[in-house]
Formats: structure tokens, sequence, C-alpha cells
């Protein structure tokens, strides 16, 4: 029995135009194609080991994960066991250097990192599409952190062509996220069973038919360097997809009351010269994106809002990599 390991990273990334929705739930196959960007700095590292074992087993920042964590990791090893013809199980060890509960999406860069990494172990060397399908089978936005920079999805017409593209490098703009850290105790609905719902909302018809619109734009905005019409269109998104979560069934409520502040703030100061714009995921934190240049200053303002905890900064990161 071959043994074989490898190491991989990646990094988690944010949506400027989002992902919110299936048509297909089994194969995760988006509603709409979506945008975003890496996160630099911020990582999930995860080496992938075939063995002997008798079980596939995971360790995640140093403590052994079981039940539905574990089999959402399995059945990503089941597909690459299909696909290079093997029977043996993994050890999978991995670590994230940013905290846990930090607003951060790690399911993104976690699947990103496992699809390499379980592949490459298999002994199979995927092209940059095949691995964003995989990893999109694990998370939709997973498909996403696979390429370097700005980053589209395309949704695709099958399961083979829904996968993420590079639409500009790393070094194409200097585009910071600061993430604001709001405080939340409410318990949170995740991401796979929002998606179920999304089609509950009557507004997702509305948003679904007119993704392809926003898409052009944040697509131009980012391509042009264009702050103010991505600005816009990354706020317009945001709002409408925070629509569709509120008035779904069972309603899906993320913001908290500095949530809405920061908007507020975000809103004010570009209107009084400031390059910002905010964006929120499944969840009560802000992610506040401002030109490189001004990422102290809006970094200092974020903090002195009354209900955010913290700051994490990130700029534009690279691509899924063996390390
Ligand atoms: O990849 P998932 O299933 O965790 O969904 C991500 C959903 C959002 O973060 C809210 C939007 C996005 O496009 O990343």
């Amino acid at each position: 029995m071959s043994t074989s390991s490898a190491t991989a990273q990646s990094h988690p990334n944010i949506a400027f135009i989002k992902y919110w929705g299936n048509r297909d739930n089994t194969y995760r196959l988006p509603s709409n194609s979506s945008i975003s960007m890496n996160l630099d700095g911020l990582f999930t590292r995860t080496t992938v080991s075939f063995t002997a074992s008798k079980k596939d087993s995971l360790i995640i920042n140093s403590t052994e994960v079981t039940g539905k964590g574990l089999d959402r990791v399995s059945y990503i090893l089941d597909l690459v066991r299909k696909m290079a013809n093997i029977n043996e199980r993994a050890d999978v060890t991995s670590e994230n250097n940013f905290p846990a509960g930090a607003g951060i999406a790690s399911s993104a860069a976690a699947f990103a990192a496992l699809a390499l990494a379980s592949s490459r172990a298999a002994g199979l060397t995927l092209s940059e599409a095949q691995l964003s399908v995989l990893a999109r089978r694990g998370s939709g936005s997973a498909s996403r952190s696979i390429p370097a920079g700005f980053v589209e999805w395309q949704m695709g017409k099958s399961e083979e062509d829904s996968f993420a593209f590079s639409i500009a490098p790393v070094d194409h703009w200097n585009l910071v996220d600061c993430v604001a850290i709001v405080n939340s105790s409410h318990k949170k609905t995740g991401s796979t069973e929002g998606h179920a719902i999304a089609g509950t909302s009557p507004l997702q018809n509305a948003r679904v038919a007119d993704a392809p619109r926003r898409i052009e734009i944040c697509r131009n905005a980012i391509l042009k360097k264009d702050f103010e019409a991505f600005a816009n269109i990354i706020e317009h998104d945001s709002d409408m997809m925070h629509a569709v979560m509120m008035t779904s069934n069972p309603p899906l409520m993320y913001w908290q009351s500095a949530t809405v502040e920061i908007f507020h703030q975000v809103r004010e100061w570009r209107a009084g010269g400031l390059p910002v714009g905010y964006t929120v995921d499944a969840g009560a934190n802000v992610h506040v994106i401002c030109l490189g240049d001004y990422a102290k200053e809006v970094e200092k303002r974020l903090r002195e809002i009354p209900g955010v905890s913290d700051v994490l900064v990130a700029g534009v990161g690279g691509a899924a990599k063996i390390v």
C-alpha cells in the first residue's frame, strides 16, 4: 500500500458580488456567478497523508474533529479516491492562522487547501479549473480561493464548467479589507442551510435575474480601478443578499446594531472623500474595503466605533499553493 502526503496553503476570500443560493445543492452549483478577492496574510495550511488507517481522521488547530465536520472532509476525499483509483484512508491535519469566530469564513480556505493537498497526495496533478471544481464540492466559496488575486466564479452550465478563474493578478490594485469585528452572541445559521432556503424569499429571483448586470459592473470597476463604481456596486450587492436573507423562511437577520452603524459611517466617510465601501457575509462583521493608502486611517476610525471589538487588516492574496 502506498503512503503519500502533501501540504497545501490557501487564503480565505471576501465576495464583492455574493454567492447565495444553489440551483443544485448536492453539486453546489450556484444560482449566480460571483466575484471576490483573496485575503493575504490569513491562511489555512492543510496536510493530507494517505495511510494504512481504517478510517479518515481530521485534526483542526490541534483538536480532533469527528461527526459532520469529518463527514464533509471524507466527502471530498472520496471524490479524490475515485479520481485517483485508490482506497487508502487519510489523516488530515489543518491549521488556521486567523482566530475562529473572527468573522472570516474559514470554509473557503479550508476546502481549497484540502482539494489541493488531497489530490496531490493521491498522485493527481489537477488543473486550476479542476481544483476549483473539487473545492466547490466542499464549500461553494472555496472554488474562489484556488486562483490568485481578483477572482470570478462563473456559475457555468454544468458540473465541469462551474469554476473560478483570476480576472486580475494580486498586484493589479492595492485594495485592503479592514474587517470590523462586531461582537455577536446570536447563534448564526450556517451558509449551507442558508443557501437551501434562499429560494423561499420572493426577492431571490429578482436578485439572481439582476446578477449578470452587477457582475459586469463589478468586473469593469476592478479592471478600470474605478473605486467609486466599485464601492457602490459592492454595497448594493451585499444589501441585496441581506434583503433576501431577511425575507427568507425562516428569516435570517445577521446584522447587529453596530453593523448598521458602520454602514452609515462608511457612507459618510466616502461622501467626505475617503475611498471606502462595505460588504457583509453571513454574519454581523463588516468588511470595509479601501484603497491601501488609507488602510491605517480606516482601521483607526473603525476602532473608535462603539461595538467594534477588533479590526483585522488584509491585502490581496495569491493562489492556493503546495508548500
Ligand atoms: O461557500 P459558502 O457555502 O460558505 O457560502 C458563502 C456565502 C457568502 O459568504 C455569504 C457569500 C460569498 O459569496 O462568499
